[in-house]
Protein backbone atom coordinates (compact mmCIF):
# COMPACT_ATOMS: atom_id res chain seq x y z
CA UNK A 1 0.00 0.00 0.00
CA UNK A 2 1.55 3.37 -0.84
CA UNK A 3 0.76 7.29 -0.20
CA UNK A 4 -2.72 8.24 -0.91
CA UNK A 5 -4.72 7.53 -3.97
CA UNK A 6 -6.59 9.73 -6.14
CA UNK A 7 -9.72 7.90 -5.41
CA UNK A 8 -10.07 9.04 -1.52
CA UNK A 9 -10.80 12.47 -3.18
CA UNK A 10 -13.78 11.86 -4.48
CA UNK A 11 -15.61 13.00 -1.48
CA UNK A 12 -19.20 14.53 -2.40
CA UNK A 13 -18.39 17.84 -1.62
CA UNK A 14 -22.24 19.38 -1.43
CA UNK A 15 -23.23 16.95 0.92
CA UNK A 16 -24.83 19.46 3.91
CA UNK A 17 -23.36 19.53 7.54
CA UNK A 18 -25.70 20.69 10.19
CA UNK A 19 -24.80 23.25 12.79
CA UNK A 20 -24.72 21.44 16.08
CA UNK A 21 -23.84 22.14 19.83
CA UNK A 22 -22.27 18.52 21.37
CA UNK A 23 -21.87 18.60 24.69
CA UNK A 24 -18.20 17.37 24.53
CA UNK A 25 -15.77 17.58 21.58
CA UNK A 26 -13.92 13.98 22.44
CA UNK A 27 -13.48 13.45 18.85
CA UNK A 28 -11.67 10.14 19.23
CA UNK A 29 -8.32 9.75 20.82
CA UNK A 30 -5.89 7.26 22.39
CA UNK A 31 -6.74 6.48 25.77
CA UNK A 32 -3.59 6.61 28.43
CA UNK A 33 -3.35 5.10 31.60
CA UNK A 34 -1.25 7.83 33.87
CA UNK A 35 0.69 6.34 36.97
CA UNK A 36 1.58 9.23 39.80
CA UNK A 37 2.77 9.31 42.79
CA UNK A 38 0.37 10.25 45.68
CA UNK A 39 1.84 12.30 48.79
CA UNK A 40 1.90 8.79 51.35
CA UNK A 41 4.12 7.31 48.26
CA UNK A 42 1.06 4.96 47.22
CA UNK A 43 0.46 4.92 43.18
CA UNK A 44 -2.34 6.40 41.35
CA UNK A 45 -3.78 5.84 38.05
CA UNK A 46 -6.55 7.52 36.25
CA UNK A 47 -7.52 7.10 32.58
CA UNK A 48 -7.03 9.93 30.54
CA UNK A 49 -7.75 10.58 26.33
CA UNK A 50 -6.58 14.46 26.13
CA UNK A 51 -2.91 12.97 25.00
CA UNK A 52 -0.44 13.75 22.28
CA UNK A 53 3.03 13.47 21.15
CA UNK A 54 5.26 15.84 19.99
CA UNK A 55 8.37 14.19 18.94
CA UNK A 56 9.46 13.03 22.76
CA UNK A 57 7.07 15.77 24.87
CA UNK A 58 3.80 14.40 24.91
CA UNK A 59 0.80 16.54 25.87
CA UNK A 60 -1.79 16.33 28.42
CA UNK A 61 -4.85 17.64 29.62
CA UNK A 62 -6.11 17.40 33.57
CA UNK A 63 -8.83 18.38 35.40
CA UNK A 64 -7.58 20.71 37.89
CA UNK A 65 -9.42 19.14 41.40
CA UNK A 66 -8.08 15.48 40.00
CA UNK A 67 -5.65 13.83 42.35
CA UNK A 68 -3.18 12.96 38.81
CA UNK A 69 -3.31 16.56 38.63
CA UNK A 70 -2.38 17.38 41.74
CA UNK A 71 0.56 14.77 41.87
CA UNK A 72 1.94 16.05 39.17
CA UNK A 73 2.03 19.69 40.38
CA UNK A 74 4.29 18.21 43.33
CA UNK A 75 5.64 14.84 42.21
CA UNK A 76 6.66 15.31 38.59
CA UNK A 77 7.17 11.79 37.50
CA UNK A 78 4.48 9.76 35.80
CA UNK A 79 4.65 6.44 33.59
CA UNK A 80 1.73 7.02 30.28
CA UNK A 81 1.09 3.77 29.88
CA UNK A 82 -1.04 2.91 26.89
CA UNK A 83 -3.77 0.14 26.88
CA UNK A 84 -4.93 -1.98 23.68
CA UNK A 85 -8.26 -2.14 22.71
CA UNK A 86 -9.05 -5.58 24.92
CA UNK A 87 -8.16 -3.58 27.88
CA UNK A 88 -11.22 -1.21 27.87
CA UNK A 89 -12.78 -3.10 30.34
CA UNK A 90 -10.21 -2.55 33.12
CA UNK A 91 -10.08 1.18 31.86
CA UNK A 92 -13.95 1.73 32.15
CA UNK A 93 -13.33 0.29 35.81
CA UNK A 94 -11.20 3.30 36.55
CA UNK A 95 -12.99 5.28 35.25
CA UNK A 96 -15.50 6.66 38.11
CA UNK A 97 -12.77 6.39 40.61
CA UNK A 98 -10.45 9.52 42.02
CA UNK A 99 -7.52 9.49 44.15
CA UNK A 100 -8.51 12.57 45.94
CA UNK A 101 -10.07 11.93 49.48
CA UNK A 102 -13.04 13.49 49.74
CA UNK A 103 -14.04 13.52 46.25
CA UNK A 104 -13.99 17.16 44.79
CA UNK A 105 -17.54 19.10 44.60
CA UNK A 106 -16.38 19.28 40.26
CA UNK A 107 -15.89 15.65 40.45
CA UNK A 108 -18.70 13.58 37.97
CA UNK A 109 -21.59 12.22 39.46
CA UNK A 110 -20.96 8.96 41.00
CA UNK A 111 -17.39 9.72 41.24
CA UNK A 112 -15.74 7.98 44.38
CA UNK A 113 -12.50 7.95 45.96
CA UNK A 114 -10.54 4.77 45.47
CA UNK A 115 -7.02 4.41 46.88
CA UNK A 116 -5.95 1.05 45.30
CA UNK A 117 -6.60 1.72 41.29
CA UNK A 118 -4.83 -1.11 40.13
CA UNK A 119 -6.48 -3.57 42.41
CA UNK A 120 -9.83 -2.96 41.56
CA UNK A 121 -8.99 -2.49 37.87
CA UNK A 122 -7.50 -5.94 37.99
CA UNK A 123 -4.23 -4.55 36.74
CA UNK A 124 -0.67 -5.45 37.81
CA UNK A 125 1.96 -2.60 38.44
CA UNK A 126 5.79 -3.66 37.23
CA UNK A 127 8.55 -1.64 38.59
CA UNK A 128 9.52 1.90 36.20
CA UNK A 129 13.46 1.87 35.55
CA UNK A 130 13.62 5.90 35.67
CA UNK A 131 11.06 7.09 37.25
CA UNK A 132 9.41 6.77 40.75
CA UNK A 133 5.60 5.59 39.69
CA UNK A 134 5.30 2.37 38.59
CA UNK A 135 4.05 0.95 34.91
CA UNK A 136 0.83 -1.18 34.00
CA UNK A 137 2.25 -4.63 33.11
CA UNK A 138 -0.48 -5.35 30.77
CA UNK A 139 -0.17 -2.09 29.04
CA UNK A 140 1.92 -3.06 25.53
CA UNK A 141 3.17 0.65 25.54
CA UNK A 142 4.62 2.15 28.53
CA UNK A 143 6.42 6.05 28.78
CA UNK A 144 8.40 6.43 31.62
CA UNK A 145 8.51 10.83 31.84
CA UNK A 146 8.77 13.92 34.06
CA UNK A 147 6.35 16.44 33.97
CA UNK A 148 8.51 19.29 33.14
CA UNK A 149 5.73 21.99 32.53
CA UNK A 150 2.19 22.04 34.59
CA UNK A 151 0.35 25.14 33.68
CA UNK A 152 -3.59 26.36 34.16
CA UNK A 153 -5.38 26.14 30.30
CA UNK A 154 -7.83 29.08 28.98
CA UNK A 155 -10.75 28.19 31.58
CA UNK A 156 -8.78 27.49 34.67
CA UNK A 157 -10.73 24.25 35.12
CA UNK A 158 -7.84 21.98 33.62
CA UNK A 159 -3.82 21.73 33.59
CA UNK A 160 -2.07 21.17 30.46
CA UNK A 161 1.03 19.43 31.34
CA UNK A 162 3.72 18.70 29.24
CA UNK A 163 5.85 15.73 30.02
CA UNK A 164 9.39 14.59 28.71
CA UNK A 165 9.47 11.00 27.93
CA UNK A 166 12.88 9.16 29.39
CA UNK A 167 12.22 5.95 28.63
CA UNK A 168 10.04 3.48 26.30
CA UNK A 169 9.33 -0.03 27.10
CA UNK A 170 7.23 -1.97 24.11
CA UNK A 171 6.03 -5.56 24.00
CA UNK A 172 8.52 -7.37 21.31
CA UNK A 173 5.06 -8.66 19.99
CA UNK A 174 4.75 -5.07 18.25
CA UNK A 175 8.02 -4.82 17.50
CA UNK A 176 9.56 -4.29 13.75
CA UNK A 177 12.28 -7.78 14.79
CA UNK A 178 15.80 -5.76 15.44
CA UNK A 179 14.83 -2.66 15.03
CA UNK A 180 13.51 0.37 17.39
CA UNK A 181 10.21 0.55 15.26
CA UNK A 182 6.76 0.28 16.68
CA UNK A 183 4.48 -1.92 14.20
CA UNK A 184 1.96 -0.25 13.16
CA UNK A 185 -0.01 -3.25 11.91
CA UNK A 186 0.05 -5.12 15.13
CA UNK A 187 -0.04 -2.11 17.29
CA UNK A 188 -3.47 -0.42 17.79
CA UNK A 189 -4.49 2.20 20.63
CA UNK A 190 -7.89 1.87 22.65
CA UNK A 191 -9.64 5.02 21.04
CA UNK A 192 -12.34 7.03 23.37
CA UNK A 193 -14.46 8.28 20.71
CA UNK A 194 -17.04 10.53 22.26
CA UNK A 195 -17.30 8.71 25.25
CA UNK A 196 -17.29 5.17 23.32
CA UNK A 197 -14.59 2.29 22.98
CA UNK A 198 -13.23 1.59 19.67
CA UNK A 199 -9.84 -0.38 18.24
CA UNK A 200 -8.35 0.72 14.54
CA UNK A 201 -9.45 -0.81 11.27
CA UNK A 202 -7.10 -2.03 8.64
CA UNK A 203 -4.36 0.14 7.57
CA UNK A 204 -5.62 2.46 4.94
CA UNK A 205 -2.39 3.84 3.61
CA UNK A 206 1.07 5.27 5.63
CA UNK A 207 2.45 8.71 5.38
CA UNK A 208 4.89 9.53 3.02
CA UNK A 209 7.55 9.90 6.13
CA UNK A 210 6.81 6.59 7.78
CA UNK A 211 10.19 5.30 8.37
CA UNK A 212 8.70 1.63 9.59
CA UNK A 213 10.61 -0.87 7.38
CA UNK A 214 8.11 -3.27 5.30
CA UNK A 215 7.33 -6.53 6.54
CA UNK A 216 6.98 -9.20 4.10
CA UNK A 217 5.08 -12.24 4.96
CA UNK A 218 7.33 -15.44 6.04
C1 LIG B 1 -11.55 6.92 28.73
C2 LIG B 1 -11.46 8.10 29.66
C3 LIG B 1 -10.80 9.25 29.25
C4 LIG B 1 -10.68 10.34 30.12
N1 LIG B 1 -10.00 11.44 29.70
C5 LIG B 1 -9.75 12.44 30.57
C6 LIG B 1 -8.93 13.52 30.21
O1 LIG B 1 -8.41 13.59 29.09
N2 LIG B 1 -8.67 14.47 31.14
C7 LIG B 1 -9.20 14.42 32.39
O2 LIG B 1 -8.93 15.29 33.21
N3 LIG B 1 -10.01 13.40 32.76
C8 LIG B 1 -10.29 12.40 31.89
N4 LIG B 1 -11.07 11.35 32.26
C9 LIG B 1 -11.67 11.37 33.60
C10 LIG B 1 -10.68 10.96 34.68
O3 LIG B 1 -10.20 9.66 34.47
C11 LIG B 1 -11.40 11.04 36.03
O4 LIG B 1 -11.65 12.41 36.34
C12 LIG B 1 -10.65 10.42 37.19
O5 LIG B 1 -11.45 10.55 38.35
C13 LIG B 1 -9.28 11.04 37.44
O6 LIG B 1 -8.69 10.38 38.55
P1 LIG B 1 -7.82 11.16 39.62
O7 LIG B 1 -8.73 12.19 40.28
O8 LIG B 1 -7.39 10.10 40.59
O9 LIG B 1 -6.70 11.80 38.89
C14 LIG B 1 -11.25 10.27 31.41
C15 LIG B 1 -11.93 9.12 31.81
C16 LIG B 1 -12.04 8.04 30.94
C17 LIG B 1 -12.75 6.80 31.41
Amino acid sequence: MNAAPLSTMTTDTAAPRTAIEPSILYFGTPVVLLSTENPDGSSNLAPISSAWALDRTVVLGLGRDGQTAQNLGSRPDLVINLPDPALWPAVERLAPLTGRNPVPATKAQGCRYEPDKFTVAGLHSAPSHTVRPPRVAECPLQLEARAEQVRPDVSGDFVIVEAVVRKVHADPRIVVPGTNHIDPATWSPLIYNFRHYFGLGPELGHSYRTQTPVQTMP
